[in-house]
């Protein structure tokens, strides 16, 4: 397992829909034990392929169980098949260090995906991993949480994250 780099926006990795995974096999393992590695060294609780550039749909998601014990999904190719209500979370991302907003999802999701052996599975959440799901395919699908927000928000989170990325160029 090796780390791989966390690419930060405006990269365009994250503007670019992935591909479907078609191919079950030691490469796509490889990816998502080094997706795992960098996800928990980076203190996150998802990444999606696109975060390390790579256009492929493969995310790693750890919001935990109710002990607070790891509980990691490997989602190969997932879809959202339903999704209820709606309600607003504080959201972070690894590809905009420092920055949190508050987005609207949806509240409860049923996702279908694939594991790395290519057995078709489903996961029900809400909450966290809700948030979680959703965020994370949206990546897959080339759409970073600012595209979640309004125009005021989108506008006034842009200007804060490029003062951060600038601070952070500076130091
Ligand atoms: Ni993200």
């Amino acid at each position: 397992m090796s780390l791989r780099e966390v690419v930060v926006w405006p990269h365009e990795a994250l503007t670019t829909p992935a591909e479907p995974v078609e191919v079950f096999d030691e490469d796509l393992a490889t990816l998502i034990d080094d997706m795992a590695e960098t996800m928990y060294a980076s203190n996150g609780v998802g990444l999606a392929a696109n975060q390390i550039a790579v256009l492929k749909r493969v995310t790693v998601i750890d919001c935990g169980d109710e002990e607070g014990e790891s509980a990691l999904l490997e989602l190969v190719n997932p879809a959202i098949i339903e999704r209820h209500g709606k309600f607003t979370w504080q959201e972070g991302c690894l590809s905009f260090p420092e920055l949190f907003e508050k987005i609207e999802r949806a509240e409860r999701v049923k996702v279908e995906f694939f594991d790395r052996h290519g057995a078709r599975q489903e996961v029900e959440a809400e909450g966290l991993l809700a948030v979680a799901l959703q965020h994370e395919i949206d990546h897959l699908d080339g759409i970073v949480f600012m595209e979640r927000m309004g125009n005021l928000q989108k506008r006034l989170a842009t200007r804060r994250f490029r003062k951060l990325l600038a601070a952070q160029d500076d130091s």
